[in-house]
């Protein structure tokens, strides 16, 4: 590994937060008190949060200062205005709702475009979004690639939407059983994957030719940027912003969850093109969120993910943010740990099928894995397989997703390369005893979004 292509750290460090390391007797009295759930750990008794890039981001000086500029009026506050204009002038979109988070926006965007028994096609599911979708009759259709599900084929564009695919749903429901065309970029589940330019632009022109729409995840699209212009022919000397302004140029409409790449701790927003489904969704925002001009925001809220959303589409700071998660990844891949390939942009991925291989995926593996890597070191990950996608809700079997993973991801601006060394020796020192990692089985298993809050005892043989 050559650490000259990895750059440092581009901001200076202002303000710290300690952090401590729980010592492994009490780590297993919190893991066995947590019920295996990387979830259900108090915070106070994490060294290395990794569980998740959601929220957890560090704001700069100018989001902190933009805080005390929040207008807190009921209605018609200029954050929203600023809000509204950075958000046309990056995405393109006219109409803008804000919402509390991501699934807010889904929550409506699912209410106002699903007639019940509509097919919703998508690269791969993300939790939240496939409820929202479920929940509102729609049914869910991946259509993601084949080499997504593949966690050892190491391609560009991994997340990229099969378009015969799309096609043959397409022929075989009716276009006007589908209810809108979902694309993520990045994806989530498949490793933080991103989509390709082309295959946006061919999405778009199958999506017109039978007069579909097309809605974006436009959660971690900074980092999908970045991807494009790296690796896309045609888009090395454009800028961030350029890229995003293109991608977005071939959507209706999307919904973020700012709490990602915008780079702030709450937020979201559902974005459109079009003013009559505008009208429909400012009706429910109302009666979900609050009043259009705030949604699910306060004043101060709308202004930080205004200025976040401009600076992560600094190249200096996406550079880093991408590479930091590839040099943690490197370190695995060196050592011989099983991870997703190539490594996405906002978390290595284990993948805990081969780390885990003496397990069956109905122990849980991944959970199992998780769960462990909190004893070995005290660092918090998060798992992303057979928990996570729950049960189809009309059999009730599990879902069994090829992709049996477990997540370590990277909050932005919040740790140095020293702590993904010492992430990369955490996980090296488990693998080199994995089979003493053992199955779980619940014993609490909730209804919905089962993977937040169920609980876990492990299996003795
Ligand atoms: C791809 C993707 N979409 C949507 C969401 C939901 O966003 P939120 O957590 O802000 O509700 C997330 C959150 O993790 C996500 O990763």
């Amino acid at each position: 590994m050559d650490i000259r292509n990895y750059p440092a750290e581009p901001f200076r460090i202002k303000a710290v937060e300690t952090v401590k390391m729980v010592n492994k007797e009490d780590r297993e009295k919190v893991i066995k008190e947590a019920g295996y759930n990387t979830f259900l750990i108090d915070s106070e008794d994490v060294y290395i949060d990794l569980l998740t890039d959601s929220g957890t981001n560090a704001m700069s000086d100018n989001q902190w200062a933009g805080l005390m500029q929040g207008d807190e009026a009921y209605a018609g506050s200029k954050n929203f205005k600023h809000l509204e204009d950075t958000v046309e002038e990056v995405f393109g979109f006219p109409y803008l709702i804000p919402t509390h988070q991501g699934r807010g926006a889904e929550n409506i965007l699912s209410t106002i475009a699903i007639k019940p028994g509509q097919y919703v096609p998508g690269n791969m599911y993300f939790t939240t979004t496939r409820y929202h979708q479920e929940a509102n009759g729609g049914i869910f259709v991946d259509i993601i690639r084949d080499e997504a599900h593949d966690a050892a084929l190491d391609m560009p564009f991994k997340g990229d939407i099969d378009l015969k695919k799309l096609e043959k749903l397409i022929e075989e429901k009716g276009a006007e059983n589908i209810a809108y065309i979902c694309l993520a970029v990045t994806v989530n589940l498949a490793g933080g994957q991103p989509v390709s330019m082309q295959n946006m632009k061919d999405v778009r022109g199958l999506a017109d030719k039978h007069g579909i729409q097309v809605y974006y995840d436009a959660t971690r699209c900074v980092e999908n940027a970045y991807f494009i212009k790296e690796q896309e022919e045609g888009y090395a000397d454009k800028t961030i912003k350029e890229i995003v302004v293109e991608m977005f140029s071939y959507a209706d409409g999307a919904t973020m969850s700012g709490k990602k790449d915008g780079i702030v701790n709450i937020g979201g927003f559902l974005a459109l093109r079009d003013e009559k489904l505008f009208q429909e969704a400012r009706e429910l925002v109302v009666v979900f969120e609050g009043m259009p001009s705030y949604g699910g925001m306060t004043g101060r809220d709308m202004e930080a993910l205004a200025i976040g959303l401009k600076e992560s589409m600094q190249f200096e700071y996406i550079e880093h943010r991408i590479k930091q998660v590839r040099y943690l990844g490197e370190k695995l891949k060196d050592a011989g740990v099983p991870i997703v390939e190539p490594v996405g942009g906002h978390a290595v991925f284990l993948d805990a099928r081969r780390f885990c291989s003496h397990l069956e995926q109905e122990e849980f593996p991944a959970q199992a894995l998780a769960a462990n890597l909190y004893l070995e070191s005290g660092v918090r990950s998060m798992e992303r397989g057979i928990v996570s996608a729950g049960r189809n809700v009309e059999t009730g079997e599990n879902h069994k997703p090829k992709l049996e993973t477990v997540r370590l991801t990277i909050p932005r601006r919040v740790y140095t390369y020293r702590h993904m060394d010492l992430v990369a020796d955490s996980v090296i020192s488990l693998y080199k005893h994995k089979e003493d990692i053992k199955g779980l089985k619940f014993v609490y298993e909730p209804k919905k979004l089962r993977f937040f809050t169920a609980e876990f005892e492990e299996i003795e043989k």
